[in-house]
């Protein structure tokens, strides 16, 4: 149960009025929608952008805001999924990528900028030698195919609730309502996240809880009494798709001495994390350097990439050419030209001042409104990253987040905040990404969007 005790007649009943309110701001979205849905399954190119009963739809974005078809100028919140911490068409790589493309867009062939982004990225991030994929779906599928070439195994494991990616060796216990469908904790039943997933990718992934290290080495010594050792762990640093929930102290520390004493690959995913609160991301933030780690999203500032970062022991998999770490699309000179301008002239460490300050007046302008209505939530936030619980207990992993975050709140707050002019990722998550191209007027609508629902709910 959650423990925010907001009324649910209540929650339901300001819904009613909060999608009526939307509905009567959108007649072109859903005029949009009725010819969309004829020939794209819910009316989308992917599943994470549906809604029931219709999605906004947006025809373009500059700076922190995006802009509906219905006329709306909205501040953006979800920018893409933690992708456009750029903002969106920022000056340097709308000219980057411009004079990339009077130069021809795709060769399959090797280019500079690549040699030059890899150079920034081992130099981060810490770790030598890096290629590049498309998505980050692409990187994790590659990096675990890494791990499993490097350590001869086949077992993989990860943490409860965190997403990695669309593909069958990591949509695997995910997400379940009921803990007493998986069982104990240090035994967690591996379940398929939508269907269509082999039983034997899905019995080859292990599912441990976040920040609990103990835990972890046990349930890897079962499995190495059991004969099947996991080839890596695959583990966001900080969780970013359950609010976010950032690793207690020690934590990675530990993770990191565990794994490289029983010889399993440390996979630090930061599709989320990199860039968005680094330079050098969660390796930079934390001190801890894995065997390999993921990027994607704010990598390519809009464009599709990916990268793969390993060690040189491990990535000589790939340079022996025992595995085959390939793709048409790898380096694109497009998606390379506007990584290198996001990392060579926008996220440079001065910036990460401007998104320090901007998070710290969301945490503690929405911390002050909370405590002004003794409303049962807390902020947590991590330069361009945050989000607020609508939880009074602390949530440190995917068991806590079901038992304390207050899910029908998340949803209302995201009718309440498109309502009032901000955009955040849909679903259960509430997790924001600012952009370089905030600005105190951004924060100003967020917290006052944030008031309204929380005077409404506690009323
Ligand atoms: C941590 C993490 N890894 C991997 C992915 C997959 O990235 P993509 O959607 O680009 O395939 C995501 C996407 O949200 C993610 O959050």
């Amino acid at each position: 149960m959650a423990d925010s005790r907001i009324d649910p007649k209540l929650i339901a009943e300001l819904s009613e009025r909060e999608e009526k309110r939307l509905e009567e701001a959108t007649p072109k979205s859903h005029e949009l929608y009725k010819r969309a849905v004829k020939h794209m399954p819910m009316g989308v190119a992917s599943t994470y952008q549906a809604r029931d009963p219709y999605p906004v739809y947006f025809t373009h974005g500059k700076g922190s805001k995006v802009y509906s078809v219905d006329g709306e100028e909205i501040s953006d919140f979800h920018n893409g999924f933690g992708c456009m911490v750029q903002g969106h068409a920022h000056p340097a790589i709308v000219k980057a990528i411009r004079d990339r493309c009077e130069l021809g867009t795709q060769f399959a062939l090797p280019t500079e900028d690549s040699i030059i982004v890899a150079e920034h990225l081992a130099k981060n991030f810490k770790l030598p030698k890096w290629r590049f994929v498309n998505s980050g779906s692409e990187a994790t599928m590659d990096a675990i195919r890494v791990a499993r070439a490097f350590t001869g195994r086949e077992t993989i494991m990860k943490i409860f609730g965190s997403y990695h990616g669309h593909h069958d060796y990591v949509m695997v216990s995910l997400g379940v309502a009921d803990f007493g469908q998986i069982g104990p904790r240090d035994n967690y039943k591996s379940i398929p996240y939508g269907a269509g997933i082999p039983q034997a990718s899905i019995d080859m992934t292990i599912a441990v809880p976040f920040n609990d290290a103990p835990m972890m080495e046990a349930r890897i010594e079962t499995l190495i009494a059991e004969g099947r050792k996991p080839a890596c762990l695959i583990m966001e640093p900080a969780m970013m798709n359950l609010g976010v929930v950032l690793p207690e102290p020690g934590y990675l520390e530990a993770v990191r001495e565990i794994t490289k004493k029983h010889g399993v690959v440390l996979i630090f995913d930061e599709v989320k994390t990199g860039i968005c609160t680094a330079p050098g991301g969660a390796v930079e933030r934390w001190g801890v350097v894995p065997d390999m780690i993921t990027l994607a999203k704010a990598l390519g500032a809009g464009l599709p990439s990916g990268a793969i970062g390993g060690s040189d022991e491990v990535m000589d998999v790939v340079e022996s050419g025992k595995v085959f770490q390939v793709g048409t699309y790898s380096g694109n000179p497009l998606s390379m030209a506007a990584a290198r301008a996001s990392i060579e002239q926008v996220m440079t460490p001065d910036v990460y001042k401007h998104l320090d300050y901007l998070n710290d007046r969301l945490i503690k302008e929405c911390d002050a409104v909370a405590a002004k209505y003794q409303f049962p939530a807390y902020t947590v936030g991590i330069r361009s990253k945050g989000c607020v619980n609508f939880a009074s207990n602390k949530v440190t992993d995917y068991e806590s987040f079901i038992k304390y975050q207050d899910h029908e709140l998340v949803a209302l707050a995201w009718l309440y905040n498109i309502n009032r002019g901000i955009i955040i990722a849909p679903g259960r998550e509430e997790e924001w990404t600012l952009s370089v191209q905030h600005t105190d007027a951004d924060i100003d609508r967020y917290v006052a969007a944030y008031e309204d629902l929380v005077h409404d709910v506690t009323r």
